[in-house]
C-alpha cells in the first residue's frame, strides 16, 4: 500500500470518479428519495431508513447515529481501512490506476543507505551470536528463549569489544554513516570511533512496514542502562513507533483490538506462544504518536503493563493518552510479582487469552487501584484521588465517561454532580479551544450558520461580516476557513473541499451539515451577532493580558482594544 504515491490531485481525481451511490449501494441497498438516496444505517441498528447519500456532493450522513462523511471515510469504516487502502479500493472500483512510488522516490538516498547499514548490522549481531559461547547465549539459554525465538525475532550478540561492528561494516561504510545509524560513537580524546553496543544482547526493531531502524540492547553483565536502545536519528523516532507493529497490524484490525504491554520480552513471549495483536511502548511513557498508531488500526486497546507499583501508575498514566487518541481501554492486571512473561510462563496461553477476553474496563481498574480503601478514606483523601481520576475522565468522551463518573460517584460515595463538576472543570485533560466564556458556549447555533453558509444562502452582506476567528468551535473553524480559501481562489466545489479537510472529523461534519434544515436570513443574523461579541471579548481579555505583560509594543494593542471596544458598544446598541 505505502508504494502508491497519494498526493491531493490523485485524491480529488478518485473522489471524483467514485460513485458514492454504487460504493455504498454494496453494503446497504439504496433507494431515491428527492435529491438524495436513502436507505437503513450500516452502522446501527434501524428498522426505517434515516441513512442518506449525496451522490453529486459525494457525502453520506445517518440522522439516527450521526455518522458520515465521504467515500473513503465509508469503506474505511466498513472495511477497517486505512486512508491510503480505502482510496486504493475506490479508485480500483472506478476503474482508476494509481501511480506507484518508485523506491528511490519512497525514501530519500540517505535514509536508503542507513536502512541497509542497520540491516547489515542486525545480521552482523545475529552472526555472532552463533558464535559460542557468549554471554548473550548463555543468558538466552538460563531464560529458556528457544532456537526459534531466537532466529524468528532475530536477536543478536554485540561482543564485549569496540570495534566489533566498526570493522565488520568498516569496509563498506564510513564511521560517520555508522554514527548516523546511531551504532558508532566519535571518541572524546581525539580521532576515531567505537561502537556504542558492547557487550549486550541486540533486539532488532522494526518500522511499521517491517524494516530494521533501531536496536534496543539489553546488558548481560548488570551495568547500565539495563537497555541501551538506538539514539533518535532520521530514521528511529521512539515516540513514534510501536516495537513488534510490523508483526501483529494484521491482527490487531482483524481483532479489532491491540494488546499494549512494556517490555520487548513481554511481547515477544506473547507473539511466539500465539498471542494475537501484541506491541510494546517499550518502557518510557506512552506518547500521543504511539496512541495514534494503535488507533489507525482499532478503537480498542487492552493494556497490560507490569503487575507492580510502577506498572499500575505507567497503566494510569497511559491511560488519557490512549483515549485521547479515541481508543477504548481496558487492563488486565497480571498481578503482583508478575509481568506478562512471566505470566505466561507459569500459567499458559490459554490463561492468557481468556484473560485478555475478560479484562476490565479502565475506570473499574483506576478505582480499585487508586482507592482501594474508600471505606477509611477522609474527605480530603477523597479530594486528592478525585483530582488523579480526573484526567482520565475527562478524555473519556460521550455515554462511556457519563458511565464513568457514575461509577467514580458510587465508589467513593459522593453525588453524581461532585464528580462530574470536577470532570468539565480546568483539570480536564480536553484543553478548550479557547479561553472563557467562549469554551463552553453552544455551537449549535455556529453549525446552523455554517451550514448555510455550505449551502449558499447567507446574505452578501453578512456573509462579508463573518470572520473566521468567530467560530469557537475548531472544526467549523477549519471547515470555514477551507470554504473561504476555495471560494478566493475559484468556486465551491464539495468534491475539492472534500480534498482540503484534512481530518475525517471536518469531512464528517459537512457530510452532516448539508443536511441540516434551512433557517431564515434574520435568524442567521442572530447567530452572527453574539459570535462576533463573543470573540471580540475574549479578544479584549488577550489585549489586556498582553497589555499588562508588556513584553511587546504596546501601540499597536492599544488601538486594537480601542476600536473593538467601540464596536462592542455599537453591537449593544443594536
Ligand atoms: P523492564 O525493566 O520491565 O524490562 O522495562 P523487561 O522487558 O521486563 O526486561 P527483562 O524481561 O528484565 O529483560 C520495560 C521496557 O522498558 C524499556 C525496554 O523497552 C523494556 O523492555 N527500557 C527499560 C528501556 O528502554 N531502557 C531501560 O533502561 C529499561
Ligand atoms: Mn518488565
Amino acid at each position: 500500500m505505502s508504494f502508491i504515491d497519494l498526493n491531493d490531485t490523485i485524491i480529488a481525481q478518485v473522489r471524483e470518479a467514485a460513485d458514492i451511490v454504487d460504493v455504498i449501494s454494496q453494503v446497504t441497498p439504496l433507494k431515491p428519495a428527492g435529491r438524495s438516496h436513502k436507505g437503513l444505517c450500516p452502522f446501527h441498528r434501524e428498522k426505517t431508513p434515516s441513512f442518506n447519500v449525496d451522490r453529486s456532493r459525494g457525502f453520506f450522513h445517518c440522522f439516527g447515529c450521526g455518522v458520515g462523511g465521504d467515500v473513503f471515510k465509508f469503506v474505511m469504516l466498513t472495511e477497517r481501512f486505512t486512508f491510503p487502502e480505502a482510496v486504493e479500493y475506490v479508485a480500483n472500483r472506478a476503474g482508476i490506476t494509481l501511480p506507484r512510488k518508485s523506491t528511490t522516490k519512497t525514501r530519500d538516498a540517505d535514509k536508503e543507505e542507513l536502512f541497509e547499514i542497520l540491516d547489515e548490522a542486525s545480521a552482523a549481531f545475529h552472526q555472532s551470536l552463533g558464535w559460542a559461547p557468549n554471554p548473550a547465549q548463555a543468558y538466552l539459554d538460563k531464560r529458556g528463549v528457544s532456537q526459534e525465538v531466537r532466529a524468528n525475532y532475530g536477536f543478536g550478540y554485540a561482543p564485549d569489544a569496540w570495534d566489533y561492528l566498526l570493522t565488520r561494516l568498516g569496509r563498506k561504510y564510513s564511521a560517520e554513516k555508522l554514527e548516523k545509524a546511531g551504532l558508532a560513537l566519535p571518541r572524546k580524546s581525539g580521532s576515531g570511533f567505537y561502537d556504542r553496543f558492547r557487550n549486550r544482547l541486540m533486539i532488532p526493531i522494526h518500522s511499521e512496514a517491517g524494516t530494521v531502524i533501531g536496536f534496543g540492547g539489553r546488558t548481560l553483565d548488570g551495568s547500565d542502562p539495563k537497555y541501551l536502545n538506538s539514539p533518535e536519528s532520521a530514521v528511529f523516532n521512539k515516540s513514534q513507533l510501536l516495537y513488534n507493529l510490523h508483526r501483529s497490524k494484521q491482527n490487531i484490525r482483524r481483532l479489532d483490538r491491540a494488546i499494549l504491554v512494556e517490555g520487548y520480552f513481554d511481547c515477544i513471549s506473547l507473539d511466539d506462544q500465539g498471542v494475537p495483536g501484541v506491541v510494546a511502548s517499550m518502557g518510557t511513557s506512552l506518547t500521543s504518536g504511539q496512541a495514534s498508531l494503535i488507533a489507525r488500526y482499532t478503537k480498542r486497546c487492552v493494556v497490560c503493563y507490569d503487575g507492580d507499583d510502577a506498572g499500575r501508575n505507567a497503566t494510569l498514566k497511559a491511560a488519557p493518552v490512549l483515549l485521547a487518541a479515541g481508543l477504548h481501554v481496558e487492563v488486565f492486571n497480571v498481578g503482583r510479582g508478575h509481568d506478562p512473561d512471566t505470566f505466561i510462563r507459569e500459567f499458559g496461553v490459554d490463561r492468557f487469552i481468556e484473560e485478555i477476553s475478560n479484562s476490565r474496563p479502565l475506570i473499574d481498574f483506576a478505582l480499585e487501584a487508586w482507592a482501594p480503601d474508600v471505606a477509611a478514606m477522609s474527605s480530603a483523601a477523597k479530594d486528592e484521588k478525585l483530582a488523579a481520576l480526573a484526567p482520565i475522565l475527562s478524555a473519556m468522551s460521550g455515554v462511556s465517561r457519563n458511565d464513568a463518573a457514575q461509577k467514580t460517584a458510587d465508589w467513593l460515595r459522593l453525588r453524581f454532580d461532585t464528580v462530574w463538576d470536577r470532570v468539565k472543570g480546568p483539570s480536564s485533560a480536553i484543553a478548550p479551544s479557547r479561553q472563557g466564556a467562549s469554551s463552553s458556549r453552544n455551537t449549535s447555533g455556529e453549525k446552523h450558520l455554517l451550514a448555510a453558509v455550505l449551502r449558499e444562502s447567507v446574505p452578501a452582506e453578512l456573509l462579508a461580516q463573518l470572520r473566521e476567528e468567530y467560530f469557537g468551535d475548531p472544526l467549523c473553524r477549519a471547515i470555514f476557513h477551507a470554504w473561504c480559501e476555495m471560494r478566493r481562489e475559484g468556486g465551491i466545489d464539495f468534491n475539492e473541499l472534500g480534498t482540503r479537510l484534512r481530518g475525517e472529523d471536518e469531512t464528517a461534519l459537512v457530510a452532516e451539515l448539508v443536511h441540516w434544515p434551512e433557517v431564515l436570513p434574520n435568524q442567521l443574523e442572530q447567530i452572527v451577532g453574539p459570535m462576533e461579541r463573543s470573540w471580540i471579548e475574549s479578544r479584549l481579555d488577550e489585549l489586556q493580558r498582553r497589555i499588562q505583560a508588556a513584553e511587546e509594543p504596546l501601540d499597536p494593542l492599544l488601538v486594537e482594544k480601542m476600536s473593538l471596544t467601540r464596536t462592542l458598544k455599537e453591537l449593544g446598541k443594536r
